[in-house]
């Protein structure tokens, strides 16, 4: 995806940190301080052409700005179109916020491993999501019906605090309908006096899953890092083995590319080896999921 630091793609320097310019098609707003982002290269050719998994993350610029990690929402069974969901918390995202549709970003990316799709091959997939964790987590699950064929059951859990916090809640009300989906949606307490679905936390929800073959399943859970701890009980509780429990993490990045060091705990580069890590991988890195 990037270009060389002359911009000649004959040239043998690749910069790497070099974005590439794309244009905002859409946004709006999800919840009061998230936005959905609809970005696309302004060709057409290499708009289809654009490759990523699901779970893997884009350094998005806001041009003079800075730039910050965002996982992709979107899934790469769509071509040609990039979705970002993205929460207003500082001076990139503030910036990000008050662009318009048809105004330019600088895009650079894909990076990480991204959700391992040739081992969820004909297993079963539990997906667990808390608040902003369906921004990856949409990608895989889209992914997943998508091509339906190539999966067992699929169970979707999301909790959010409250209905109006529910990111997709449309998109995800609409799924509950699906005979090839089990979608189960909550929130902690329902201020609206019309929420149609459960309250109560996303463990809650997990009691659902006691059919379900431990041996054949994987679980990927994204969520508020207090989620982490009583979600993977639960899971174990259920018999899925440790292995077969992937989570995305984050951690603060500059590069996303393994070269500044700022998301290195212990041997770990959150950037190349995560963002998405198996339970197994980080059991004995407290720091990295509680
Ligand atoms: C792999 C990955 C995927 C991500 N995906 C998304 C996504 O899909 N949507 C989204 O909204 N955000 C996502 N984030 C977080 C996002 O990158 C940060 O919110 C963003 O960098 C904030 O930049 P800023 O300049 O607006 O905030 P700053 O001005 O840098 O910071 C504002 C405040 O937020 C805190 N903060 C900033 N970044 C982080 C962080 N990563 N962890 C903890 N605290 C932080 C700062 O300490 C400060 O208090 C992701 C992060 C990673 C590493
Ligand atoms: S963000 Fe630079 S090494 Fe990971």
């Amino acid at each position: 995806m990037a270009a060389d630091a002359d911009g000649d793609s004959e040239g043998c320097y690749i910069n790497p940190y070099q974005p590439e310019m794309m244009r905002i098609v859409r946004r709006f707003n999800l919840t009061e301080d998230v936005k959905f982002f609809q970005i696309r290269p302004h060709d057409s050719m290499r708009a289809l052409a654009m490759r990523y998994n699901p779970g893997q993350f884009m350094m998005v610029s806001s041009l003079g700005v800075g730039e910050a990690p965002f996982s992709i929402s979107s899934t790469p069974s769509r071509p040609g179109l990039l979705e970002f969901c993205i929460r207003n918390v500082g001076q990139v995202t503030g910036s990000l916020f008050k662009l318009k549709e048809n105004d330019a970003v600088g895009v650079r990316g894909p990076y990480g491993n991204g959700f391992p799709l040739d081992k969820l091959k004909d297993r079963d997939l539990i997906i667990v999501v808390g608040g902003l964790g369906a921004a990856p987590l949409r990608s895989l699950l889209l992914y997943a019906l998508d091509n339906r064929d190539d999966f067992g059951e699929i169970y979707f859990l999301y909790g959010a605090k409250r209905p109006h916090e529910m990111l997709f809640r449309k998109e995800f009300m609409d799924m509950m309908q699906r005979d090839d989906l089990k979608t189960l949606l909550t929130v902690d307490s329902d201020d609206t006096g019309r929420w149609p679905g459960r309250t109560g936390f996303v463990t809650e929800l997990m009691k659902e899953l006691k059919g379900v073959d431990p041996r054949n399943a994987y679980a990927a859970i994204c969520g508020p890092p207090i989620m982490y701890k009583f979600v993977i009980q639960e899971l174990l509780r259920l018999k899925i083995p440790k292995h077969q429990i992937l989570m995305t993490l984050e951690r603060r990045m500059k590069c996303g590319i393994g070269k500044c060091g700022h998301c290195v705990v212990k041997h770990i580069y959150t950037c190349i080896d995560g963002p998405v890590f198996t339970y197994w991988d980080v059991i004995n890195m407290k720091e990295l999921i509680y």
